[in-house]
Order: structure tokens, then sequence, then C-alpha cells
């Protein structure tokens, strides 16, 4: 099991770029699937994620060949579907990979059938998908569930009034995706508003849809006959960026992000000046300096534009060491404090009662052998933890980390970090 060895205490300084955003690329793949032809990604991150979904779109027939980075350049994948024609989406990188279930809408819109296995649980809590089959049916596809397979065939899919329960982020992605091909309007209502949302938008307007809306609680789209391929910059990593801002903070030190939307970040901005930071915001970039002691900051995740729930663990572990005690509420996840245990084991008071946890401040972490769980977010905190922390940390389970941050310890050791990889 490969690992982090860090060693805390030091106080980060720098300027880092931001890769490209996972949760954009991801839906921007499967996106692919809706047109034969070769359509060049630039800023794509080098992710497990990304190579599972590529991974995906091979088995399918598809193509894909990535040409990494050059020095500050753009990375470059290029996918190739003119000979994209298979409709099932392989178990084992299902069960890898949960997000793949919105290939179902491109499929059952390009194909009008579609296969993939009941995606697993997951460590963050239930994952249902019941908003994607919903809104599905209502677009004319006929779905089946049984034996652990969801089976999905459609003639041509016929526009619909759909309203979300929940403004979900990948039922709003699979489903503007399905209806660029549906015959008529489609209207998503209490759609997410979600950046990444916004960026799939620009994919598909550049691929011929005709789809407005995105960042609003209401999509509309108009099916058109046929699709074209597109070139496409993924998005900055709104995640990522925050993340490393966070390692700025919980090591009190100076960090700068360059290459983000900083208007991405506007919620995670106003908590960490809230907790003490100086936050200077540029064009395209965000500078932190934590020079006093953070202070305890109360956080309610919410869908965008509230606090992103992707950046509540890595803001939890700055708040183990903050003055005072800080209240933190998990309302999109379930499940979602499992790594408050690890950090327990460095020192962390925290006490967590269903999607609340209370954190106590101490003066200092120290360093301990941790468990990254599976969820990536959680072993990103982890890593935070050990950066601020006294001694040296352990961190097993990079592999969990690198699903979402691309090599993570070449980014923090640019600024200064005293971590390797094991
Ligand atoms: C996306 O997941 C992100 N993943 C997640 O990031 C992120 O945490 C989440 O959005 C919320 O922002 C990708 O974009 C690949 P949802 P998604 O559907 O689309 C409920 C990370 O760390 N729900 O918006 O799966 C669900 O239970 C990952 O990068 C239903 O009830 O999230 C949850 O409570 C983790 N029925 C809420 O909606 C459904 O059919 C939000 O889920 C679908 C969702």
């Amino acid at each position: 099991m490969q690992g982090f060895l860090i060693r805390g205490g030091r106080a980060l300084s720098g300027s880092v770029r931001v890769g490209g955003a996972k949760n954009a690329a991801l839906p921007l793949l499967a996106a692919t699937v809706l047109s034969g032809g070769v359509f060049r990604f630039r800023r794509v991150p080098d992710i497990r994620d990304v190579r599972v979904m590529t991974g995906i779109l091979r088995s399918l027939g598809g193509e894909t060949t990535y040409h990494p980075a050059g020095p500050g350049g753009n990375s470059e994948l290029v996918v190739d579907t003119r000979h994209l024609e298979g409709t099932e989406i392989p178990e084992a990188l299902m069960r890898e990979m949960r997000s793949s279930i919105v290939l179902l809408g491109p499929l059952l819109a390009r194909f009008g059938r579609a296969t993939a296995s009941y995606p697993g649980g997951c460590v963050i809590g239930p994952r249902p998908i019941d908003l994607h089959l919903r809104g599905l049916r209502a677009l004319g596809a006929e779905i089946e569930e049984s034996g652990g397979y969801i089976w999905a065939r459609a003639g041509r899919l016929r526009g619909a009034d759909i309203h979300l329960d929940v403004p979900s982020v990948g039922a709003t992605e699979q489903l503007m995706m399905a209806a660029t091909l549906a015959e008529g309007r489609t209207v998503v209502r209490n759609a997410a508003k979600e950046p990444e949302v916004v960026d799939l938008q620009r994919l598909l307007r550049a691929m011929g849809a005709r789809v407005h809306g995105a960042g609003t609680d209401t999509v509309v789209i108009d099916g058109v006959d046929r699709l074209y391929p597109a070139d496409h910059e993924v998005m900055p990593d709104r995640i990522e960026a925050g993340t490393l801002l966070l390692a700025g903070a919980v090591t009190g030190g100076e960090v700068e992000v360059q290459g983000v939307e900083p208007d991405h970040l506007a919620p995670v901005l106003a908590k960490l000046r809230e907790a003490g930071a100086d936050v200077q915001v540029g064009p395209d970039r965000v500078r932190l300096r934590q020079v006093v002691r953070p202070v305890a900051t109360n956080v309610r995740t919410q869908p965008y534009p509230g606090f992103p729930t992707d950046l509540q663990n890595p803001f939890l572990a700055l708040m183990c060491t903050a003055e005072g005690t800080s209240v933190i509420a998990e309302t999109i996840w379930g499940n979602r404090f499992k790594v408050a245990e690890e950090l327990r084991r460095m020192g962390a008071d925290i006490q967590t009662e269903d999607r609340i946890a209370i954190v106590r401040g101490v003066a200092q972490l120290t360093g301990a052998e941790v468990q990254a769980t599976d969820d990536l977010r959680g072993g990103a905190a982890l890593v935070l933890a050990g950066l601020g922390a006294r001694g040296e940390t352990r961190v097993l389970g990079a592999g969990c980390v690198d699903r979402g941050y691309e090599r993570l310890e070449e980014r923090l050791q640019g600024l200064g970090a005293d971590i390797c990889r094991f």
C-alpha cells in the first residue's frame, strides 16, 4: 500500500498552478459518447478517476491518447469515438467509480440502449441513483433493475419537464446530456448550479447542442438530430485549489494558487477569512496568508454556491488546531466524518453525531500513522493535518488520494512541504 510520509511543522510558501477539475473532466468525457469523432481536451488532470473513465470509453470501442503537459503547459487528451459502439459499462470499472453512471444517458441518447451494474455503496454514504433513473424514464427510457444490473432501452428519447428532488450534480449532468438528442424540449428544474455543470454546457454547445441555463436552477435543452466532436479546455479544479489554500492556512504560511476562477471559490474564501486568513484575489489567482492562529469557524455544507462538501474534511483538519470550538454540519452526504477517527489519533478533539462534528481546537496535532479511507477528500485532510502536526505522520492509502489529486505530494513539495510518497 502506498502512502505519504510527512514531517510537519513547516510553514508552506510559494505559488502553484492548479490542474483541471476532476468533477468537470468526468462528465465531459462521458459527453464524447454523444457523437462519433475526435475530441481534444486540454487540462485534463492525470488522476485515477480519469483513467477509469478513459478505460470505460476504450472498452466501448473508443480510443484515448494522453499527452502529458510540458513545463507549465497543458496536458492534452485525445478521445476518438468514431468506432465507439459498445453500450455495456464494464462492472469492474463501474464498481471502481460510481460516477460512471452518467454514461447511461449519453449511451441511451446515441444508441438507444445501455447496461450497467448497479453502483455499489460508497464510503461517504448511500449513493442513490433514483433521480438519474426517474429522469431517464421521464425522457422515455425503459429501465429494468434486476440482479444488480440496470438495463435501459429507448427509441428516440422525448423531451420532458423534470423536477429533481434535490439539486443532484450527476443527475443534472446525466439528463442534460441525454436530452441533447431527444425529440423536443427538456426542462430540468431544481438543477445543480455547480461550475462543473456550466463547463459541461460549454462543451455540449460546442458540439452543436441547444442548451442554456446551466448555473441556474433551471436548465433548458432543445433536442437536435446529431452532435459533432469539439475541443475543450477543462475548467480549473476549485476543490484542489481550496485544498492547497488550506495547506497554507494549516501550516501558518503563505500560498498562492494560480490558474483558478476565484468566483468558484467564493464560499471557501469567506470561511478562510472568517478563520483569520488574509486572502487576496486576482483575476486568475488567490493568495492566502495565515499569520495568526486559525479562529474556530462554523461551516454548513450546501449545494453550490454554498460551502462545498468536498472541502468539508480539509476544512475540518484546519479547525483541529483553531482557537475555540467549531461546529461543522455536513448536509449533503450521510457519512462524511470517517476521517475524524484518524484525526483523533493525532490528538484532535472531535465529537461527531450523525451529520454534525464539534471540534475543540488544540494547540497542535501530533504526527501518527493514519489510514486514509476511500473518501479521497478525507485522505487529503489527513495530509493537511500531517503538514501542521509536530513530528512525523504516515498517511496510508495514497491510492485513494490519487483518485482526485494529481501528484499531490509534488505540488506540496513545490510549496516547501517535507512530504514524500512511500
Ligand atoms: C458529485 O457527486 C461529485 N462527484 C462529488 O464529489 C460531490 O461531493 C457531489 O457532486 C456533491 O457536490 C462528481 O462530480 C464526479 P449528487 P454526485 O448527485 O453527482 C443525493 C469528490 O470527492 N442523490 O449531487 O454523485 C445524494 O445522496 C466527489 O470529488 C439522490 O438522492 O452527487 C446526495 O445526498 C465525492 N438521488 C445528494 O443528492 C440521486 O439519484 C448530492 O448528490 C442522486 C443523488
